[in-house]
């Protein structure tokens, strides 16, 4: 009997503690267990499981140690409890953080329920390193005179280790990209490094935790350059040396025994260097590899580099090294070949069925010297062949010389594709499927959001949009993979941002991107058409693109919850405000080049409409407009009143010379075009009186066209959500669900896998636009994803609710969708919407995460019929109705999982 009373008590205990809130996903500066972040004051975030809906954190505590087990004695920082609801960036205040220390960290919090939850686990993060002095290593460059061909140097170190190690950490950046081993295995996962940034003025290094890596006694360090964005062949013109002619490393170990003593091996003049199998390797062209070349175990102890030069040491500056804010390049997904076929021209080709940016990598058997050629293409022509002219001047080709003999295996290094045909040339017999495989590499941020619905085309829409960023989040975000810009052009980063947001983590992704565009800005404010900037002087300053100076930021900071991105972005947001203001004469922005509502609707194609040409300068004021109210919204947030004051009063200028010179009297735009009206409707441009008729006018342009949209990039992002914000929702769904050209499932209809750079990269007859400016992966476009997921799935932040702390569902339920589904990870856990229509009953389901609410509106004009788990929503204690409005109710809902059942008649 007491056997059984023990027994019942403990499994009562499990599953109390079970319902009762715990901590979980801790993170520091939005990472998990992080290396060599050189913030000193970084932040932690940590989300809540809660069984009980309405849960709510009231208070929290956090303790700081510097070991795992030492949460007892010598805190860095213990907080006490303190009485707030933060659970998401709480900055570090304890005592000063030292470089190269690894600090661990725990909280508990005190719930709504009066529960106090068990310790957190432990969570930790290691520091960079801090100063320039904290730099042993010398910069090092190999010692041989190069070739023509720049091949990958390879760079070595030996060195004994008698004793056992308890920790290492490895410190590698590079003028160039590197590859590191230490005994034959790679370094990490990552691939790219140290990523891309404003070269002269902020230089990433990566750290790893390497202390598995080694063996009693002899070991070796081995790394490999390669030229890349530094000094490879790139950028529009395809110039070489764009950030220096050198090719150079800076490697740092910092081992710690077990007995207490330390050790560092730094890269220096004792390092050896020689070439080995890549010959030569560029972003656009591809690389050569010739196995006869590969120096057999060049990064063992075993190898003799006896033969082989000594290194350069280098006096390159170390007060621009910085830690690495962004997720670095990894490896994904992997594809099989779809079909192996010869074209109607006689190439083999391998087709693998998704348009992706990595690389192939085969295994071959074959002679000595024979010699096989990858080359990449993302679509074939009409006639079945494989088409490369939209690539331009980028070659994209592998070639690699085999040894010979045995079974080889091959991919690149320092280059990478945007394809999904490639064609091989030097093979002898038949292509076999399982000796090919294509491998997708972007930044690995991780995947917040999804969206499916009743529709396949809209769900291939969607997958599109995901792969136009997978393709084009590779360490900076760009316009395109494949051709000769993979440039991160700032117009189609800051159209595409919100609907980034909702699929990925994107907040270091950005938070890095931001402080390149800042760096590289001029000195007039104005800023650079890409970033990093690798263009000339003259590329800069166009409305649009320049924006991405104020919408990134602002958006990061609803998205994120995170002050710090405007607080470190102000100024710059400022100075590109400041930089128009000079540019405008009575408050109109006239001058300067613009690119405009880039790539809109084809006018030769015009033959229902009027032309969907819309001024520039028409534009330009929008944008103008739009960025002085964004900086007005951080000037609020960071209380810098006096500036809140003088651009509220410039922002009034801006909108009357808007009036004066782009509308008429009776609130047409003068170039009465799509995106005119979307622009003047969506910042707000038009006193309100105004506003509803210049909807009506958008909606009767949209009509005219035959239901299409004829915008570009500019006037694409918004068009959905100036359509719904004044009663067009219907007609919205309808432009989503339109087939026709020009509009996004246009493209679908032509078994696109990713999103086109223009509405009519395949034309209906099957030719091609002007392979001049021709990608069938640009993200822009995909920015539709924005109003699918806050309007149709309807996840949206509510008011003030930055980062998601207050919600908004607000599902919209229209088009041909029976159901809708939407997930979402916010910064305090899951998120989402279901909605699906069931005969006569609307089943919405939803989830809120804890310390969070949310505000639903449940599309019904009575309570009558309306269930919430099958109980009355009207007798619910747990739900509040906030608002009746004639086809919604509001109600405010805390955490939890809600299941909504609503009377509805089918519209007709
Ligand atoms: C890029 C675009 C970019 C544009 C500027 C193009 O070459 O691919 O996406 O924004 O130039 O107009």
């Amino acid at each position: 009997m007491i056997k059984r009373i023990i027994l019942l008590c403990l499994f009562l205990q499990i599953v109390t503690v079970k319902a009762q809130t715990q901590v979980t996903s801790l993170t520091t500066e939005g990472l998990t267990n992080p290396l060599g972040i050189d913030n000193l004051q970084p932040h932690f975030s940590w989300q809540l499981i809660a069984k009980q809906r309405n849960t709510m954190q009231l208070a929290y505590e956090i303790k700081v140690a510097e070991s795992e087990t030492g949460f007892n004695k010598d805190l860095l920082w213990s907080t006490g409890k303190v009485i707030s609801d933060q659970s998401i960036h709480i900055p570090y205040g304890g005592k000063p953080l030292e470089a190269g220390k690894r600090y661990y960290w725990q909280v508990r919090i005190w719930d709504n329920k009066g529960k106090l939850t068990t310790w957190s686990n432990v969570a930790y993060w290691q520091m960079g390193l801090l100063k320039e002095n904290d730099w042993q290593a010398q910069w090092i460059s190999p010692g041989y005179a190069e070739e023509n061909d720049r091949p990958s140097p390879l760079l070595r170190k030996e060195f004994k280790i008698n004793k056992k190690v308890k920790s290492a950490t490895a410190y590698i950046t590079a003028h160039g990209l590197y590859e590191a081993q230490i005994n034959g295995k790679k370094i990490g996962d990552k691939y790219f490094t140290p990523g891309w940034t404003s070269y002269k003025k902020r230089l990433q290094y990566q750290v790893y935790d390497v202390s598995d890596m080694f063996i009693n006694g002899n070991n070796a360090i081995g790394v490999m350059l390669g030229s890349g964005w530094y000094r490879g062949y790139f950028s529009l013109g395809n110039f070489k040396d764009i950030y220096g002619s050198d090719i150079s490393l800076l490697f740092q170990l910092n081992i710690t025994y077990t007995d207490g003593s330390t050790e560092t091996i730094n890269s220096d003049g004792s390092w050896k260097s020689s070439t080995g199998a890549v010959r030569s390797s560029n972003i656009y062209a591809g690389e050569v590899i010739d196995a006869r070349l590969e120096k057999i175990g060049w990064a063992t102890p075993e190898f003799n580099d006896k033969d082989w030069s000594g290194v350069k040491v280098q006096s390159f500056p170390k007060n621009i090294l910085i830690g690495t804010y962004n997720e670095s390049v990894t490896r994904h997904e992997k594809f099989i070949p779809k079909k192996i076929f010869t074209t109607p021209k006689g190439d083999q080709i391998i087709d693998f069925g998704q348009n992706l940016v990595g690389w192939v990598t085969l295994k071959v058997k074959g002679e000595v010297g024979q010699k096989i050629t990858v080359s990449h293409a993302e679509v074939l022509d009409k006639d079945g062949n494989f088409y490369t002219e939209n690539l331009r001047i980028a070659k994209a080709q592998d070639i690699y010389i085999l040894k010979g003999g045995k079974q080889e295996t091959f991919e690149p290094h320092f280059t990478w594709h945007g394809f999904r045909y490639v064609k091989l040339e030097g093979f002898s017999g038949e292509l076999k499927p399982e000796d090919f495989e294509a491998c997708a590499l972007y930044s690995n941020m991780e995947k917040t959001g999804s969206f499916t619905t009743s529709n396949e085309l809209i769900n291939q829409l969607q997958h599109n949009i995901e792969w136009g960023l997978k393709g084009n989040f590779l360490d900076v975000p760009t316009d395109c993979p494949q051709r000769d810009e993979r440039l991160g052009w700032t117009g189609d980063a800051q159209v595409f941002f919100r609907t980034a947001s909702f699929l990925r983590g994107v907040n270091n992704f950005f938070v890095k991107w931001m402080k390149d565009l800042a760096a590289d800005q001029f000195p007039d404010g104005s800023v650079t058409h890409v970033v990093p900037n690798v263009l000339a002087d003259f590329e800069r300053g166009s409305s649009g693109w320049g924006d991405a100076a104020t919408i990134i930021p602002w958006n990061m900071y609803l998205a994120y919850g995170d002050k710090r991105i405007l607080e470190t972005q102000y100024q710059s947001m400022k100075n590109w405000v400041n930089y128009i203001q000079s540019q405008s004469k009575n408050n109109l922005w006239k001058q300067g080049r613009h690119f405009g509502d880039w790539l809109f609707y084809n006018v030769q194609d015009d033959l229902f409409g009027d032309s969907a040409i819309t001024n520039k300068y028409l534009i330009a004021q929008c944008f103008y407009a739009h960025s002085v109210q964004l900086l007005i919204n951080t000037a609020e947030v960071l209380g810098r009143n006096d500036d809140v004051k003088g651009y509220n009063l410039l922002l009034q200028e801006i909108k009357d010379a808007f009036l004066n010179e782009y509308t008429t009297a009776n609130g047409a735009t003068v170039s009465d075009t799509q995106t005119s009206y979307v622009l003047a409707l969506h910042f707000d441009m038009l006193p309100e009186k105004l506003r509803q008729q210049a909807a009506d006018r958008l909606a009767a342009n949209i009509r005219r066209y035959d239901t299409h949209l004829t915008t570009g990039f500019l006037g694409t992002p918004y068009l959905c959500h100036v359509l719904s914000r004044f009663n067009y929702t219907d007609l919205a769904f309808e432009l989503l669900l339109q087939k026709t050209y020009p509009s996004w499932l246009y493209p679908v209809t032509k078994d696109a896998t990713t999103i086109w750079e223009r509405w009519d990269g395949i034309k209906p007859d099957g030719s091609f636009e002007n392979s001049d400016m021709n990608s069938f992966n640009h993200y822009a476009y995909g920015a539709i994803g924005d109003w699918m997921y806050r309007v149709v799935a309807g996840l949206d932040i509510e008011g003030d609710g930055i980062g998601y702390k207050k919600i908004r569902i607000h599902p919209h339920i229209g088009g041909d969708f029976n159901y809708v589904s939407a997930d979402y990870k916010t910064p305090y856990g899951k998120l989402s919407s279901n909605w699906k229509i069931n005969g006569n009953k609307l089943n919405l389901k939803t989830e809120i995460p804890p310390n969070t609410v949310a505000y639903i509106n449940i599309p019904a004009s009575s309570l009558e019929g309306i269930t919430e788990s099958g109980k009355n929503l009207s007798a619910s204690k747990e739900i509040e109705i906030v608002e009746k409005k004639e086809n919604s109710i509001v109600v405010k809902a805390g955490s939890g999982i809600y299941e909504f059942s609503i009377p509805y008649t089918m519209k007709k």
